[in-house]
């Protein structure tokens, strides 16, 4: 069996795919470990049309927010190894599920955000539908909201046109970003090692990222504390901390 260390060493356009179990050693929570966020908030509250349509939902998404990232987390072992793997030219991109930044923090510059980020916020229109936004443009750093929260606003509102305030993360029932999904295709494509990090592989389109890039010849690494559907299309599976089998296998 090939080991993580010998497939990194033999590849030289890496694709890294992570998920929120890269986060995990700075402090953010999964979402379907134990004590994961699916398993103290209901998910099918978080849905794109139960934002629009309640305000009590708004509330309890900003709340999640702050909570997640009032200790203002930092980038771990695993975030900085795959910045080192860029530094070196050996990984073309990051395509991350995270919505907490914290690869860019580590120094990755090439970073696909295929579920959005948390960091900004935008106005997404008075009555989306479907599952699209709609918004007039209106988007500011997350700070913003929390300013606007502080001082007794409990649903804030764009201040160009009225419309809902949503953080620029991609919801259930949300529509994916075309041009963020069509770059992670296309880095996939071209990948000749694909190395999902700390993602469960259960929710899609994301989870297909892997498969296509394995389809198109692609080696596939999964690097996950547990087992994951997609083990048995592995070349190599690693089951442990993201932190310590990174940290290892990249040395610097
Ligand atoms: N090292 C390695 N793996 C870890 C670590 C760690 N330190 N911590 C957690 N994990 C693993 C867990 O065992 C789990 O299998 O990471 C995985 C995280 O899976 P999920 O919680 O399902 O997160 P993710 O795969 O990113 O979810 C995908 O679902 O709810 C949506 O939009 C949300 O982007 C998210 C998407």
């Amino acid at each position: 069996m090939t080991d993580l260390a010998e497939l990194l060493q033999a590849a030289d356009r890496i694709v890294a795919f992570t998920g929120a179990g890269i986060s995990t050693e700075s402090g953010i929570p999964d979402f379907r470990s134990p004590g994961g966020v699916w398993t103290r908030y209901d998910p099918r509250e978080f849905t794109f049309d139960r934002y629009v349509e309640s305000a009590d939902v708004r509330r309890k998404s900003w709340a999640m927010r702050e909570e997640l990232f009032a200790h203002r987390p930092a980038p771990n072992a695993a975030h900085r190894a795959l910045a080192r793997l860029e530094e070196a030219g050996r990984l073309s991109a990051v395509v991350t599920q995270n919505i907490d930044g914290l690869h860019q923090d580590a120094g990755s510059r090439t970073v696909i955000e295929i579920h959005g980020t948390m960091r900004e916020v935008e106005c997404i229109g008075l009555r989306p539908a479907y599952g699209t936004p709609d918004g007039c443009g209106f988007r500011q750093g997350t700070e913003w909201v929390f300013a606007r929260l502080a001082a007794g606003e409990d649903d804030p509102r764009c201040p160009e046109c009225g419309g809902i305030i949503k953080s620029a993360t991609i919801s259930f029932g949300q529509m994916m970003p075309a041009q963020a999904m069509d770059d992670a295709v296309q880095q996939a494509q071209d990948a000749d090692l694909l190395l999902t990090i700390g993602s469960s592989l259960q929710v899609y389109p994301a989870a297909d990222i892997p498969l296509i890039a394995k389809d198109a010849g692609a080696r596939l690494a999964i690097v996950n504390r547990e087992p994951t559907p997609l083990d048995g299309f592995a070349d190599v599976v690693v089951h442990g901390s993201a932190g310590e089998i990174l940290g290892a296998a990249v040395v610097s």
